[in-house]
């Protein structure tokens, strides 16, 4: 008696799942961030301005093992302190087939001539993470996407990925941080896709 539940059970399971496979989505991409360099990340005089340049290594991975991944439109930029710093860069885009990575390595930095307002609070917190060492950087790419299997194309997602980016950084006779130092990060990112 027991065998025989055991055994309806062990057919019912791989014929739900199944089912289910066919209507869920594919898997969505997987991107890392491999390293940063920080180039500048300092006040102004009047410190009322944030100058910030960084170049980052980050890759795209598509973990699917038939649905390539077809992007309309993709940019990066750095927030810090959920403020963006840096300028909207693009990065090269179009198919990326199953299992497939990309790797991008954007430079990502405060337009020219034209530094970034900051609060007081946000001039202080500054002053803070650079004297304790530590500055995170939140970069982020944003995009538009859509799977493809054969000649179907699901509708269009729209992809956001945040990537963490934990710099170490003093306070230099400048009041700010260079050198370029590269950091090491290999740092998954949280992928969302919204439609
Ligand atoms: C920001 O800093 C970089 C590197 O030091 C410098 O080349 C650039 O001119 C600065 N930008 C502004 C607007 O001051
Ligand atoms: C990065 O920004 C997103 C969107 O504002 C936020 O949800 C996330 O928590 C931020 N991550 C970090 C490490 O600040
Ligand atoms: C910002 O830092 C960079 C690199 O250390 C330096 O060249 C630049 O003069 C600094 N800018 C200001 C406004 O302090």
């Amino acid at each position: 008696m027991c065998l025989v539940v055991l055994a309806i059970v062990a057919l019912a399971v791989p014929a739900t799942s199944t089912a289910a496979a066919v209507h869920r989505r594919p898997t969505k991409p997987t991107f890392i961030i491999q390293d940063a360099t920080l180039y500048s990340f300092n006040l102004t005089k009047s410190k009322t301005f944030l100058n910030t340049t960084l170049r980052v290594t980050i890759s795209a991975r598509n973990p699917n093992p038939r649905a390539g991944i077809e992007y309309d439109t993709l940019g990066i930029y750095a927030a810090y302190r959920d403020q963006q710093v840096t300028n909207f860069a693009d990065l090269v885009h179009g198919y990326l087939g199953p299992k497939k990575v990309v790797t991008w390595a954007p430079a990502l930095m405060t337009g020219d001539g034209e530094d970034v307002p900051v609060t007081r609070a946000q001039a202080r917190a500054v002053g803070r993470d650079l004297r304790a060492g530590l500055v995170v950087m939140n970069v982020t790419v944003n995009g538009r996407m859509r799977w493809k299997v054969g000649s179907r194309r699901s509708k269009k997602y729209y992809l956001a990925a945040y990537c963490p980016a934990y710099l170490r950084a003093s306070e230099g006779k400048s009041g700010g941080v260079g050198g370029g130092v590269k950091y090491q990060l290999d740092q998954g990112c949280s992928v969302t896709l919204s439609p």
